[in-house]
């Protein structure tokens, strides 16, 4: 049904110098089990864009990059095809402004390092999506979870959203399970806390529903 769909998964990787970096704490399973559960469905060919992770799922093109400029810029190539995009990758908001070709050595006892800001990669996919493309993005939010995940619904072009709520009772990151809230156009939906391979199950089906709407809308 679908001719092409884009994976993009784990975490960002931003360098600092040639031994340091910063990222962030995504595992990538979302993402593997998004890429396997899309194994199962009608989809001629699977994009799975990955940042450094162990969790690389077989029998899908995988395209393995580090900084969200390259991540952006293999989405880029691979974007006019593509029927479904879902960003479920952990992007560095920031990166160190400078690369330093040498290690930083020790020194004063505090110091500064100065970040620019990372590309939007989801923001700007939505800004060139056309309407029969659709764009899958998370959230991860601590507070005032619903509001902030409407905006980020709207003000991103989106779709779908999957939001989760970060907090002690649901931790996210590295766990086998997860309880997340789909954001729609008409709807919030809460799921029940469940394995990330059956919330990445629901997700496609949440797909292929929208999917079905706008067949319906274009004809
Ligand atoms: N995302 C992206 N490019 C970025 C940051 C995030 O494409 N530079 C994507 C993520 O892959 C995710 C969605 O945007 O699908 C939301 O990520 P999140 O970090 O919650 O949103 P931000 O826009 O970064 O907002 P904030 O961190 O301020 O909550």
């Amino acid at each position: 049904m679908f001719e092409r769909v884009i994976i993009v998964s784990g975490p960002t990787v931003e360098p600092i110098d040639p031994v340091r970096f910063i990222s962030n704490r995504s595992s990538g399973k979302t993402g593997f089990h998004l890429a396997n559960e899309a194994k199962k469905r009608e989809i001629q060919e699977i994009i799975f864009i990955t940042g450094p992770t162990n969790y690389i799922p077989s029998d899908v093109k995988v395209i393995q990059v580090e900084t969200a400029q390259s991540m952006r810029d293999r989405i880029l190539n691979y974007f006019d095809k593509a029927k479904v995009i879902v960003m479920a990758a952990a992007v560095s908001d920031y990166r160190s402004a400078e690369y330093f070709s040498e290690k930083i050595k020790k020194g004063d006892d505090r110091i500064y390092l100065e970040f620019v800001k990372n590309p939007d990669i989801i923001k700007e996919i939505g800004e060139k999506k056309s309407d029969d493309q659709i764009l899958v993005g998370f959230a991860a939010e601590t507070s005032n979870i619903f509001e902030n995940a409407r905006e980020k619904f709207e003000r991103k072009n989106l779709d779908l959203l999957v939001l989760n709520e970060i907090s002690k009772e649901n931790p996210v990151f590295n766990e086998d399970s997860n309880q997340v809230f789909f954001i729609t156009k008409n709807e919030t939906i809460k799921l029940d806390k469940m394995k990330k391979s059956a919330i990445a199950a629901l997700i496609w089906d949440e797909i292929f529903k929208i999917y079905n709407q706008m067949k319906v809308k274009f004809k």
